[in-house]
């Protein structure tokens, strides 16, 4: 027998709009869900773009105005993938509405209106999720199961990079299509918003809270044309930021993010070095960990390159036989496959939203401290 549908309604169809779309074809076929989700609905401001988008994904609904789609009694979740700014007001208003809400990272311009979506989201009793979909690669989640079962022993370090070389270029106009993300205004912060999230939400996740941090943040283009007034205007975000901090559990935290890295498209690299151990991984080898273990006999002892392909490792035994590897795209179908089984049983399905803010406190401490130039705490959610 079919089963029952969990509609979806999108909102926005760029970059992320085609990453989700494809994730809610192919959850159902690969994981063995309680409801199938199924992609009815497409909101973009651009009618007939949004309408080829709808027709190349087969979704049969087309709004241009979000509200439309909220009040639509045939949409389960709304899922929200427009610039930054728009995510609080739609988040609030679909889960008012009683519809789960997917929001794509960061969940806020700042953590001040963060909580003001967590308080909602969660008076509304609505299934949430946040869209760092890092936490599921299998290697990552592999990361955490080794971490979690006490392999490593006591943390000492924590570090990891975001690094990016796309807005070197003097002439790159600031706002608009594509490049809201240098406009403080849509996208709350530069690479500390957009991809030291990233790195803080997994590092949250395997090693703990973080305490306090001191930071630097540095604008290399102070100036740049604004394609919504063609003016000349001061760019507000940063353009490269470095931070070191505590985590809770005693280890220290060393992160650095740019998009000024000369022939780094997304290195995104993590390392994590216990008592016992050691644990690394790299976005551009995306199926790998790399995996160092002390108390190897010492005539083999040295780092292990897992190719994590396996049906015993993190999502694997779902996808194509051992050795061969999935990559970037299934990140976002597991978290679909994860949130409709969590839909499913009732539980959570994290990163939740209270999740997603724990985040948003430490870029804000982050920005904080780069601006006063001090150590700063960070609230935790
Ligand atoms: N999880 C990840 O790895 C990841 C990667 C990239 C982007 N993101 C996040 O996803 C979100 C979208 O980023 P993107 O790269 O897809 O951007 P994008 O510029 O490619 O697409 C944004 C879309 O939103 C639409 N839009 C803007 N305002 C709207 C409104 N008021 N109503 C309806 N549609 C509107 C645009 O027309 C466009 O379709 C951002 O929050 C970003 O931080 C996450």
């Amino acid at each position: 027998m079919a089963k029952k549908a969990l509609n979806i309604g999108l909102v926005g169809y760029g970059f992320m709009g085609r990453t989700h779309a494809h994730a809610y074809h192919n959850a159902a076929q690969f994981f063995d869900l309680p409801l199938t989700p199924v992609l009815k609905a497409v909101c973009g401001r651009d009618g007939a773009k949004a309408k080829a988008f709808a027709d190349n994904w087969g979704a049969t609904i087309v709004e241009t105005d979000w509200k439309k789609l909220i009040a639509n009694k045939e949409i389960d979740a709304i899922d929200i993938v427009t610039p930054n700014d728009s995510h609080a007001e739609i988040a609030i208003a679909a889960a008012k509405a009683g519809k789960m809400v997917l929001c794509e990272k960061p969940l806020s311009l700042d953590g001040k209106q963060g909580l003001e979506m967590v308080k909602v989201i969660e008076k509304c009793k609505v299934p949430n999720t946040v869209w760092y979909n890092y936490r599921r690669v299998p290697a990552v989640t592999l990361a955490k199961q080794i971490i979690d079962s006490g392999k490593l022993g006591k943390i000492f370090h924590y570090r990891a990079n975001f690094l990016q070389d796309w807005t070197i270029s003097a002439d790159l106009p600031q706002g608009g299509a594509g490049l809201w993300r240098l406009d403080a205004k849509a996208a709350g912060s530069g690479v500390t918003g957009d991809l030291l999230a990233h790195c803080i939400d997994t590092a949250i996740w395997l090693n703990g809270p973080l305490t306090d941090v001191t930071a630097m943040t540095e604008t290399f283009i102070k100036k740049r044309t604004h394609t919504a007034t063609g003016k000349v205007q001061e760019v507000k975000i940063d353009d490269a930021c470095t931070f070191m901090g505590h985590f809770e559990n005693g280890s220290l935290a060393l992160f650095e993010s740019t998009r000024y890295a000369r022939g780094h498209k997304a290195l995104y690299t993590l390392e994590i070095n216990g008592e016992n151990g050691s644990i690394r991984w790299d976005l551009h080898d995306l199926h790998r960990l790399q995996y160092f273990d002390y108390r190897d006999e010492g005539i083999v002892r040295g780092w292990r390159s897992v190719h994590v392909t396996d049906g015993d490792q993190p999502y694997m035994k779902n996808w194509w036989v051992p050795g061969l590897q999935i990559g970037y795209a299934e990140t976002f179908t597991h978290q679909v496959a994860d949130f409709i089984r969590a839909v499913g049983e009732g539980k959570p399905c994290h990163p939740t939203f209270r999740d997603a803010l724990e985040t948003q406190y430490v870029c804000d401490a982050v920005l904080a401290s780069a601006k006063s130039g001090k150590w700063v705490k960070c609230k935790h959610a």
